[in-house]
């Protein structure tokens, strides 16, 4: 290493959110963070559902520090440990002449790094702050230290982080395979379509409650596996069926299963949810009342117009199948659901599906 005390390296990225419609719920292995089933998702628009991350290493840091949302946690939490073990051992030596900084490969075991980190939506929600905010940590940190790994490696490792996270490394629709191997080496994620593919969708999110939620998805998946038998069901014979079915979909860009796919898994996500004892309740009544709109409405058009999904919280994400669709979809949220009042929704947020930024 070379460059006395005084030079500092910063990198940012900024990475979207992702939602699920195939959802991920349960774990084979707690560690490796390794699923019961593949899921697919949507990556959403950075502009309003995104973290933003700086990473940066300095020989005067005397510890590794982290500050989400302007205030500092701890890094001791294995989830974090993980990624960094895993980013350090692939570190890469670097050399930046203009400022005299020569970081080499060994350095890495002793230099200490500071992360700053933003989410630009409720965190801790049910709007997957952890699928953005560790997707965003990986990838600004192995910018920082020049890892060299391939998109799909780095899923794995953000995987390591939040399950849902390696889905963000890639922008359009994007399936996390669940794998075979005992490492989890082979459970990454695959990009199905990229972000122009089908590019009438738009997305609307109903953020019904800001609030943290009261059960964790890492906890309530833990106890969804240990006590339902709805979820060996959900696991064995109804996700490997809608797996193929979704990605069919997809490719076709076929609305009417798209959307009776997306809000059936929703639903039965919900229901495993029900099934567990004791049982967690993420939606509550206005999340209920939006379900029920929506489903009258797809009904009275004879085909589907919108569909719905909800995270573990109970926030509504829409998917209009088309410009027109999700201007009328808008107002009438607007009339029914007004922000702010007696309906206790929050706001809304209106985006397309997006890609991966680059930045550093
Ligand atoms: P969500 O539905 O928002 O994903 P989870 O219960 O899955 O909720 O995860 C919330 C946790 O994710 C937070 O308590 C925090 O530990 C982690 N997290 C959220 N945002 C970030 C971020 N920007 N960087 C790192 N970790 C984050
Ligand atoms: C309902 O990825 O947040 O959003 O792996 O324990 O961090 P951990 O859980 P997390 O779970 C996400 C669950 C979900 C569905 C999904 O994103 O597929
Ligand atoms: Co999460």
């Amino acid at each position: 290493m070379s460059g006395g005390r005084e030079w500092i390296r910063m990198a940012t990225a900024r990475t979207p959110t992702n939602i699920a419609v195939i959802k991920y719920w349960g774990k084979r292995d707690e560690n490796l963070i390794l699923p019961i089933n593949d899921s697919i998702s949507m990556t959403l628009d950075p502009d309003h559902l995104s973290t933003t991350t700086t990473v940066s290493v300095s020989p005067s840091f005397d510890s590794d520090r982290m500050w989400l949302n302007g205030k500092e946690i701890s890094l001791s939490g294995d989830r974090f440990q993980n990624c960094l073990r895993e980013l350090r051992s692939r570190a890469s030596d670097f050399e930046d002449n203009e400022k005299g900084i020569k970081i080499e490969k060994k350095d890495w075991e002793k230099l200490h790094i500071h992360i700053a980190s933003y989410n630009n939506f409720p965190t801790a929600a049910g709007l997957a702050s952890s699928a953005a905010g560790f997707a965003c940590l990986v990838f600004a940190l192995a910018n920082l230290m020049n890892v060299k790994a391939s998109q799909s490696h780095l899923s794995a490792i953000a995987r390591q982080g939040s399950g849902s996270a390696c889905r963000s490394l890639f922008g359009g629709f994007v399936k996390w395979i669940m794998g075979k191997d005992a490492d989890g080496g082979d459970s990454v994620a695959v990009q199905l379509a990229n972000e122009n593919h089908w590019s009438d969708l738009v997305i609307i999110v109903a953020v019904v409650s800001a609030h943290q939620k009261e059960t964790s998805s890492t906890s309530g998946m833990r106890e969804t596996v240990e006590t339902s038998a709805l979820l060996q069901h959900r696991e064995k014979v109804v996700v490997p069926k809608r797996i193929v079915e979704m990605e069919k979909a997809i490719e076709a860009r076929d609305f009417a299963s798209f959307a009776q796919l997306t809000c059936a898994d929703s639903n039965q996500f919900h229901a495993v949810c029900l099934d567990t004892t004791p049982p967690i309740f993420y939606m509550n009544n206005t999340s209920h009342r939006i379900i029920s709109c929506i489903e009258k409405w797809n009904e009275a058009e004879g085909a589907p117009q919108v569909a719905y999904t909800f995270d573990a919280g109970p926030n509504a994400v829409m998917v209009a199948r088309d410009r027109k669709t999700a201007a009328l979809l808008l107002q009438r949220m607007l009339y029914y659901f007004p922000p702010q009042s007696e309906s206790h929704l929050d706001s809304y947020v209106v985006g397309d599906k997006s890609i991966l930024k680059e930045a550093g």
